[in-house]
């Protein structure tokens, strides 16, 4: 009895070495820091003056109906420990949680940050000087009728610019815009003198896409319609917006042209912004850049939109933001607006 009693507590006390053994080992290989402590941790509780070997070193105490389960639970014990050894071993050799190989000197990874297109900054510009200037920003669309496109705007269907090779046809009568301008017709058809607008837009055009042109591109209208409007209100006017755009006194001058809808037509020409007037590539060695087309609303235009020609005068305007765009940047190439290149279009941000 009393040896049976001695084995049973022998029994229970060899189990309750296992599961401490099993617990704090467990806790330290957890802790861990690196794979030396992992080794020694292995000598200490696995090895062969370790700690589970002094604990099977007593299972010769028991007798031998008693020794297989506390055996087995030994083994369940090493094999634990074991694999748990040989999984944070592994995660050093993969340098998992390797503690400080971080490079605090790296510099940090920046957010992409989204901006506006340099070219829609130079129309929001505009727009905003033409706004102080008491004018509207308004929109019209981009598919449209050969009627607006041209025939209202004084341009009859067999003039150059209606022919095939220049304008993009989508069906009979129907056409990408080629310019900004039908949307004078479309507002003086909406709305009643006084009209003062600007309309930023894009429009298509045939055109090879090479250094100097692209078949789809910015342009910007304006358009004042009232009694009264002369020449000189005309001119203040676009002198005003390019002393304001330019900045300063920058030169500006108006050359005779023609467009079918103006009359007279302008050209508005300003210093060079990129040799200062002496001359250079950008300007083909004239010192003046063109920057827009203009000139006084041709009667026929209001008469074809309802308004009486007898009663009113005005001036409209169509520019490119995109040239514009490039002058102001020195960039000599227009598709880099449209190559969606962020490492150019990021400097505009
Ligand atoms: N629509 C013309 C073009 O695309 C530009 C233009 C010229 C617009 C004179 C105007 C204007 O409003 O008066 O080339």
């Amino acid at each position: 009895m009393t040896s049976v009693d001695a084995n049973v507590s022998v029994v229970d006390e060899l189990v309750g070495q296992l599961a401490e053994l099993r617990r704090e080992g467990e806790a330290a290989v957890g802790g861990a820091s690196s794979a030396q402590e992992l080794e020694s941790l292995r000598v200490e509780y696995l090895g062969r003056k370790g700690r589970l070997t002094s604990i099977l070193r007593r299972l010769g105490e028991l007798g031998p109906g008693e020794r297989p389960a506390v055996g087995a639970e030994a083994n369940r014990v090493k094999d634990a420990l074991s694999a748990l050894l040989d999984e944070r071993a592994a995660g050093f050799a993969a340098g998992a949680d390797a503690g400080p190989r971080v490079d605090l000197t790296l510099p940090g990874r920046h957010r992409w940050k989204g901006g506006v297109h340099p070219v829609t900054q130079v129309v929001d510009e505009i727009c905003e000087i033409f706004r102080d200037l008491g004018f509207t920003r308004v929109g019209g669309p981009e598919v449209e009728t050969t009627e607006y496109n041209f025939t209202k705007l004084n341009t009859p269907l067999d003039h150059p610019a209606a022919d095939m090779h220049d304008t993009f046809y989508l069906a009979d009568g129907i056409v990408l815009r080629t310019h900004t301008s039908p949307v004078q017709a479309r507002v003086m058809e909406a709305f009643k003198p006084p009209i003062r607008v600007v309309v930023p837009g894009t429009v298509y055009r045939r055109d090879p896409f090479d250094a100097s042109h692209a078949p789809g591109f910015e342009q910007l209208e304006g358009l004042a319609v009232d009694e009264g409007i002369t020449f000189a209100d005309f001119k203040a006017t676009i002198t005003a917006f390019v002393h304001r755009f330019f900045g300063g006194a920058v030169p500006v001058r108006f050359r005779p042209s023609f467009f079918p809808f103006t009359e007279p037509s302008a050209e508005v020409d300003v210093r060079c912004q990129i040799c200062g007037g002496s001359g250079c590539p950008a300007c083909k060695h004239t010192g003046w850049m063109e920057i827009m087309g203009s000139g006084m609303v041709h009667p026929n235009v209001f008469t074809a939109c309802g308004y009486d020609p007898e009663r009113y005068t005005g001036y409209a305007f169509g520019m490119g933001p995109g040239r514009i765009a490039m002058q102001r940047y020195g960039v000599t190439d227009i598709r880099m607006w449209y190559e969606d290149d962020m490492r150019f279009l990021g400097q505009f941000t």
